[in-house]
């Protein structure tokens, strides 16, 4: 406890100022005679839905009901910054926030995430966007109620950003999109420095869970009713190595308390109740034969790996600092899918990467060929101020760039819509999700290798693991029976 009674501890202090959200909130809502209500906007990857599953459980916890439109009494935009475009659009939406906040004045407006790390955008927040009420970092989304806390107790805008995680804090609330499928945090941050990418410098340095926390997380899931987890980190395969980052160094250091992420894997898959594990994102310089090898043994893992290539261009890898080589991703898959002949295989893939010739396209465009990736996510390459990348010569024409990725959107798009059909007419097992959206006869789910598909059933199925035959292929989704 502090001098004012307030506990020093995590997570006690978090839930001190629950509590006293709860009693605040409480009378706010008498004055009004109403339910409040709360509306989280996420932008960005699994990382950012995960962090605002956190946020919304401890508002749940405080008493807030969830709804999609924004007319909330607290709204939050967590957001992304992993390409330019993304700023533009939280300014668009700010101002509809104002316009909101004009018929709601006791609404309270937050952001987070990553863009609010990049110390220009809290300056122009300042300066334009004063109605915004709350503005936290990466490194703090656990102290959403202390925040709410100081801000009703001050009217004031504030603003909490941390350079750097000081603690993980465990055992907070977290409300699930879906009772029976869940993300589960296995490591922070990312110590790569890809020289295009923004991410290390919002997310901060690498650090894992130690693997008893995320057991005991996964064990507690398990027991209210989940069957499939996702394991998150930017880049899982160096899972458990352990850095000293004094001094603004990066230093490994020699840890045999630690595990590898295939053991970490392994100690997942013994989870009795837990049914399926899967994991996002595999860097290829790290993935090692030890993985491939608990993957292919082991029929909890689902069969499908997210392996971003980025590019084909050595040349351009070897400046994007992705640290291998076209002929050594090529020589991955192959031993990938020499392990799993069936497994899926999806990537992340940038085009008009500064320097980046017709030739060095060309390559993107034969790894293309070669791989033939169920699904790949392409983007045009987006110039992060700070990031080395920013400051290199030979940036690209927009109309070039435009150009390219069009040619690769149409052989991507082409390529997974034929690789896709292999699977018709299998048996796989699939994860029941939800009824189709389109029609209500219908239900969704999706197999291990992240294939959905539709067919009729009861939603009593929903939730349950099931076998369903894909009998047609309509581009990327099938309609299929159960078994
Ligand atoms: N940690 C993951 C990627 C996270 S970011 C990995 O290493 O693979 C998700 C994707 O966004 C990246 O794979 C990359 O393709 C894309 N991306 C990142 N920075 C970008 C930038 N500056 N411009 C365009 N795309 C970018
Ligand atoms: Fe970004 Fe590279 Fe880290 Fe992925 S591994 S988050 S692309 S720096
Ligand atoms: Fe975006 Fe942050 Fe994820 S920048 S891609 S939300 S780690």
């Amino acid at each position: 406890m502090d001098t004012n009674g307030i506990p020093v501890m995590e997570p006690d202090r978090q839930y001190y100022f629950i509590n006293l959200c709860k009693e605040q909130f409480f009378d706010i809502r008498a004055k009004k005679n109403r339910e409040l209500t709360y509306c989280v906007t996420t932008f960005g990857c699994q990382m950012n839905s995960h962090d605002s599953e956190k946020l919304k459980g401890i508002l749940d916890v405080i008493g807030f009901s969830e709804q999609e439109d924004e007319k909330s009494d607290i709204v939050i935009y967590n957001t992304c910054t992993v390409r330019e475009n993304a700023n533009q659009k939280l300014y668009g939406h700010l101002g509809h926030l104002k316009n909101l906040k004009q018929n709601n004045p006791d609404m309270i407006i937050c952001l987070c995430g990553c863009m609010m790390q990049e110390p220009h955008v809290i300056e122009t927040i300042k300066q334009k966007y004063g109605f915004v009420d709350v503005i936290f970092g990466t490194h703090n989304i656990y102290k959403l109620a202390e925040l709410l806390n100081t801000h009703l107790n001050t009217k004031k805008q504030v603003i909490e950003i941390l350079e750097k995680s000081e603690q993980t804090v465990e055992s907070l609330p977290q409300k699930r999109k879906y009772s029976f499928k869940s993300g589960v945090n296995i490591m922070f941050g990312c110590n790569n420095f890809c020289t295009y990418c923004i991410v290390p410098y919002v997310r901060g340095r690498e650090k894992s869970r130690k693997p008893d926390e995320i057991l005991d997380e996964i064990k507690k899931l398990t027991d209210r009713g989940v069957k499939e987890v996702m394991l998150l980190g930017q880049n899982v395969n160096s899972y458990g190595k352990v850095f000293d980052y004094t001094d603004g160094k990066i230093v490994q250091i020699d840890d045999d308390s630690q595990i590898t992420f295939p053991e970490l894997l392994e100690m997942v898959c013994q989870i009795p109740k837990l049914e399926r594990v899967r994991f996002m994102t595999s860097h290829p310089k790290d993935l090692s034969d030890e993985l491939i090898e608990v993957m292919a043994t082991n029929d909890k893992i689902c069969k499908h790996l997210h392996l971003p290539v980025q590019a084909g261009s050595s040349v351009i890898l070897n400046k994007m600092n992705r640290r291998y080589t076209k002929e050594h991703y090529l020589a991955l898959v192959e031993k990938i899918r020499a392990a799993m002949p069936d497994i899926s295989l999806t990537t992340d893939i940038m085009v008009g990467f500064p320097g980046e010739t017709e030739e060095d396209f060309q390559e993107t465009l034969d790894v293309v060929e070669k791989v033939k990736f169920d699904q790949a996510f392409t983007f045009i390459y987006s110039k992060r101020t700070g990031t080395p990348a920013s400051a290199m010569d030979n940036q690209i024409a927009a109309d070039v760039v435009k150009d390219r990725f069009n040619r690769l959107l149409e052989r991507v798009n082409t390529i997974s819509n034929n690789q896709i059909k292999r699977y018709e007419g299998k048996c796989k097992d699939v994860l029941v999700e939800e009824i189709n959206h389109q029609d209500s006869r219908l239900l969704t789910g999706r197999t291990g290798e992240n294939i959905t598909v539709h067919f009729k059933g009861d939603q009593s199925l929903i939730g349950q693991i099931v076998n369903v035959r894909l009998d047609t292929c309509k581009g990327f989704y099938f309609i299929g029976e159960q078994i």
